[in-house]
């Protein structure tokens, strides 16, 4: 979900084998134009332009989003979605960027907050040069967090790995 330009698809293709299907959704024609030509040779992939919130696909065993919870107005509704659409026994994943709380890279949290700065729409210079020492990734951290707590809420068998210096974390979870 939010495929973007698909920078995963080929490897959840080959993951998934010949038997199973990939379909990469995103709302943005120019991202998933890009997508489209990535899986032009890939058989068991495609994409479909379409709102994440209201998945186009009526059933799937897994769902992936990478870098897109952040972005949704209500996270948690869309995650517990999710869980639906994939049912009992289906896997969900999540990847996002978050200030890190890994000790040793913590000093970095303040260049986190402007790159987050530097990234939201309609931001001013001003706004980058201040996000270091305000909170300016609270609005992205807490739908990230309120997407993992959705994710928490439904799951067992859950799995949470972080990259990046602690930045980044992937949580997946089984659905009950
Ligand atoms: C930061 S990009 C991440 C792209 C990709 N998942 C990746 O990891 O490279 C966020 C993507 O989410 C998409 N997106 C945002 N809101 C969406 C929605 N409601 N439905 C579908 N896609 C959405 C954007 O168009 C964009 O491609």
């Amino acid at each position: 979900m939010g495929c973007g330009t698909g920078v995963n698809l080929p490897y959840l293709a080959e993951r998934v084998g010949p038997e199973g299907a990939v379909v990469g959704v995103d709302i943005t024609g120019p991202l998933l134009n890009r997508a489209r030509e990535g899986v032009v040779d890939i058989d068991n992939a495609s994409v479909v332009q379409a709102d994440a919130t209201r998945p186009p696909v009526a059933d799937a065993d897994a769902v992936l989003g990478t870098f897109v919870c952040g972005l949704f107005e209500d996270p948690a509704a869309v995650v517990d979605d999710w869980c639906d659409l994939v049912g009992s026994g289906g896997r969900v994943a999540l990847m996002d960027a978050t200030a890190t709380g890994t000790p040793l890279a913590r000093p970095l949290n303040p260049l986190f907050r402007a790159f987050v700065a530097a990234g939201a729409p309609g931001s001013t210079p001003g706004d980058v040069l201040r996000a270091p020492f305000g909170q300016f990734d609270g609005p992205l951290s807490r739908r990230v967090e309120a997407s993992r707590a959705a994710l928490a809420a439904r799951t067992d068998d859950r799995r949470y790995e972080t990259f990046a210096a602690g930045f980044v974390g992937l949580l997946s979870g089984r659905v009950r």
